[in-house]
């Protein structure tokens, strides 16, 4: 059987580029996916189209022979495992994708072999799902098959530049298995890589994520208290930042994505006599779109309106709409009643996605604006205008300018802002 430099185990949004940038380093990379219609997507050069540059170095490699993808493992010499780390009902992270990858590689790995978790997991886990299925199998880990815990930090929408150029940490759980794993990062990577254990590593992971989802939750608490006052959360967020020392992230209708939503749940499972903080960021974060809804319902009132919502996504110029807050926002104002139509120009048509902007806008009660997509930077307002049937605008982001809609006719709202027009 024909043997591979690098096998990525999960062709998703972390292992495919992953996957391209040893394939354009030179080495020879198998990627495997369970998911036949990944491996048709990604052989035919498909996948990876609203990620800059992806798309055409997959048609790269794929010509070049640089990726092959499959639906099953094969011989590697290294195995890097990016597949879902998702939570199950009452939070606690499963690990069931991860532990069913490993498997599946098992078989193949020999001595010499080195295996990276890539996947966000709770602190031990390199530990649990790697080292003790090798002991198993009669191997020592750190001796026999080298293993560490490399976790990503990319931003999604300019991943490639960030898997080159980002820092990297790599907890492995022997010096030897530190140096040889470096080793292969450093053909791509152009950043620190920072020498750790692969405990270590998890818990960087996981606290970095919370760390950003407690901070956007003192910016959304801000906005609740501005909102019972009646002051303007972003003024009150720009003139504090002026504080040498303080800087306020920005509010905005919740946290989504499959990180930032998830990560920190899985330190509360984990460290629950020591997570208050944590979980009180991570609840007030969830409470962010009934937080919306209330504004909206006290703006529009009668349910029997239209509304129409401009982005979808979980952050701006992305496809994906995991954990999305919006989309909840979205299913809850359907619940009270209200009709509501979507448009977004990143997400193809169907469930999530289901208007063209002109059907979206017309005869609508309600422009919400719930993400800012670059392409929405060139909306004319004159033509959401004509479009609309009352005029009215509810700005999730400060992204649509205030003074600008007013000139055109509209009424313009801002989350966190009161429902009194904003000064
Ligand atoms: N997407 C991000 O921006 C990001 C950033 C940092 C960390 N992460 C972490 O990276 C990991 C992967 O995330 P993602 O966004 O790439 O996920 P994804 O859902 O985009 O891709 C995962 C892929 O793994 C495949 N898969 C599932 N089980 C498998 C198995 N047993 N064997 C082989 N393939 C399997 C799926 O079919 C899918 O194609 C997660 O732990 C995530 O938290 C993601």
């Amino acid at each position: 059987m024909k043997k591979y430099d690098v096998c990525v185990v999960g062709l998703g949004y972390i292992g495919l580029p992953t996957a391209l940038l040893f394939a354009k380093s030179g080495k020879k990379v198998l990627g495997y996916d369970v998911s036949a219609d990944t491996v048709k997507e990604v052989r035919n050069g498909e996948k990876g189209k609203n990620e800059p540059n992806l798309n055409e170095l997959l048609k790269e490699c794929i010509q070049n022979g640089g990726l092959t993808a499959d639906t099953t493992p094969g011989y590697a010499d290294l195995y890097i495992i990016a597949v879902p780390t998702p939570f199950k009902n009452e939070r606690q992270p499963d690990m069931s994708y991860v532990q069913k990858a490993f498997e599946s590689v098992l078989p193949y790995i020999t001595e010499g072999s080195a295996v990276v978790l890539e996947s966000t997991s709770p602190v031990g886990s390199t530990v649990k799902y790697i080292c003790e299925p090798l002991k198993e199998k009669g191997f020592m880990p750190g001796r026999d098959v080298f293993v560490a815990y490399s976790p990503e930090r990319v931003l999604p929408g300019n991943i490639l530049h960030e898997l080159i150029h980002n820092n990297r940490i790599l907890g492995g759980v022997s010096e030897e298995s530190c140096r040889i794993i470096k080793d292969y990062y450093k053909l791509f990577v152009e950043g620190d890589i920072e020498l750790t254990d692969a405990n270590t590593a998890e818990m960087c992971k996981l606290t970095e994520n919370a760390y950003r989802d407690v901070n956007i939750a003192f910016a959304n608490e801000m906005a609740k208290m501005c909102q019972a006052a009646g002051i303007n959360a972003w003024e009150v967020q720009k003139l504090c930042n002026k504080h040498p020392r303080v800087n306020i992230l920005s509010p905005g209708p919740g946290v989504g994505g499959h990180c930032i939503a998830v990560d920190p749940w899985f330190l509360v499972s984990q460290f629950s006599d020591q997570t208050h903080m944590i979980s009180t960021g991570r609840m007030i974060n969830d409470s962010m779109p009934d937080f919306a809804v209330e504004q909206i319902m006290g703006i529009l009132g009668d349910t029997d309106r239209k509304i129409s919502v401009l982005g979808i996504t979980y952050k701006p110029d992305v496809d994906d709409v995991r954990e999305s807050p919006v989309l909840k926002i979205a299913e809850i104002l359907n619940q009270k009643g209200y009709r509501v139509a979507i448009h977004d120009p990143l997400v193809a048509r169907g469930r999530f996605s289901n208007a063209d902007l002109e059907e979206c806008l017309k005869d609508s009660d309600m422009l919400l604006l719930g993400v800012n997509h670059k392409a929405f930077l060139n909306l004319d307002l004159a033509f959401v205008y004509s479009l609309m049937r009352s005029k009215i605008i509810f700005d999730t982001r400060n992204f649509i300018n205030k003074e600008k809609a007013e000139q055109a006719g509209f009424e313009y709202y801002l989350l966190g802002c009161g429902y009194q027009k904003t000064n």
